[in-house]
């Protein structure tokens, strides 16, 4: 894809050359508009490195090549600009086109976004609000200031903006307005308060999963028992045990689930406290305790519901997956198997089985997995 980045004059600027990477890494050809107060924080230098294309700027409009803001804006597929300062945003939104990158804004007909930066007082300021409703923007996080105020303003970070931008190119009518919750990680089961019986699941294939609906263009819930860094767009729910994990899908209301969590299917007993090594002894035998089954708990749900097998018995592992599929009246079932593809690596090759079909994704990142699971439960 071609994508055109606009940045002006804000310190956050330093992002965008994280944010170029990213582009740059996912295969697509990147090229910037800079702004006078822009060059100011930064040289276009710097930009020409990271993308490899000649950075446009008022000092190298150029009407007998395709350097000028007409021709830069037919190019691109997406301009985002990032960062947006107030100034930007307060003239974009009211058409004034007084300078190269706003010539540009309101010349492309390709989706625009504005990763708004400013300190709070500017960001808050009545007419900076009125101009956010009439552009396409990604909200600015809270924290402290690059001023040292501390509040709103912090442009959105260079992932969150990556996959804004994702979502504006991939949306998918089919997707908008579902609501898709996915579970990942692995479930923590207290033996008491300081120590938990736990698996070996990374959260990575629930983590991929849930950017590639977000990127569809879904609603999407991550419910899950690790830290994901992704966008604040993505609604993040932080859990331990099985029954946290089944109240949340509950809450969440999904129309699709899709539980790619590895839950404990036994549970130790719990005590509250801390056990004493002393009154242990020798040996401490853990009593456990068969767990909620919580896709069989979901059985007669009304929503889809899509179950991760992770097997090691290469020999049965269809015939396990199709036991799930009908005993816990899913729709499908993603097959995993370990002894490819061990817990935690960032690649993964998946057996998509449903009723009628089994699809084989072979080989590929856990990023391209999802997106090609995203696109096959869309049709069962
Ligand atoms: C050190 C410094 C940091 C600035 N940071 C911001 C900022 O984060 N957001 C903002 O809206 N303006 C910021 N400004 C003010 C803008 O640079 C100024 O409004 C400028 O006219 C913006 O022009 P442009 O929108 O054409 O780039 C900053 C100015 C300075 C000197």
């Amino acid at each position: 894809m071609n994508i055109l980045i606009g940045v002006t004059g804000s310190i956050a600027i330093y992002k965008t050359c994280e944010l170029i990477r990213l582009f740059v890494k996912n295969g697509d050809s990147v090229r910037l508009v800079m702004s006078q107060a822009a060059a100011k924080f930064i040289s276009p230098l710097t930009f020409e490195t990271l993308t490899r294309q000649k950075v446009l700027i008022e000092q190298n409009e150029d009407w007998s090549s395709e350097m000028n803001h007409i021709d830069y804006a037919k190019w691109t597929d997406i301009y985002i600009i990032a960062p947006a300062t107030a100034n930007t945003v307060n003239k974009a939104a009211n058409g004034i086109a007084d300078n190269l990158l706003l010539q540009t804004y309101l010349a492309c007909t390709a989706p625009v976004l504005f990763a708004p930066s400013a300190n709070t007082n500017m960001y808050n300021h009545p007419t900076t609000q009125e101009s956010f409703k009439k552009l396409n923007i990604i909200e600015a996080n809270a924290g402290l200031l690059a001023c040292g105020d501390e509040g709103i303003g912090k442009m959105a970070e260079p992932e969150e903006i990556f996959l804004r931008a994702l979502r504006e190119l991939n949306k998918d009518e089919f997707w908008q307005n579902k609501k898709v919750t996915v579970t990942a990680g692995g479930s923590i089961e207290k033996i008491d308060d300081v120590r938990f019986v736990s698996n070996f699941s990374s959260g990575k294939m629930g983590e991929a999963l849930a950017k590639a609906f977000y990127i569809k263009g879904a609603d999407v819930t991550l419910i899950s028992s690790k830290e994901h860094n992704i966008t604040k767009e993505i609604k993040q729910i932080k859990v331990q045990s099985a029954e946290d994990y089944y109240r949340e899908i509950l809450n969440s209301d999904p129309d699709y689930l899709i539980m790619a969590a590895a839950i404990s299917d036994f549970k130790p007993s719990y005590t509250s406290g801390k056990l004493k090594k002393e009154q242990i002894g020798e040996k401490m035998i853990l009593e456990m305790n068969k767990n909620i089954d919580i896709l069989e708990s979901l059985k007669d749900q009304k929503f889809k519901k899509i179950g991760f097998k992770a097997e090691r018995d290469e020999q049965n592992a269809v015939k396990y997956a199709k036991n799930s599929l009908k005993k816990k009246n899913l729709n499908a079932v993603c097959l995993n198997l370990l002894t490819k593809n061990d817990f935690g690596s960032d690649e993964n090759e998946i057996i998509f089985i449903t009723n009628n079909s089994e699809t084989v994704f072979t080989q590929d990142t856990k990023e391209n997995i999802a997106l090609k699971i995203a696109d096959a439960v869309k049709h069962i």
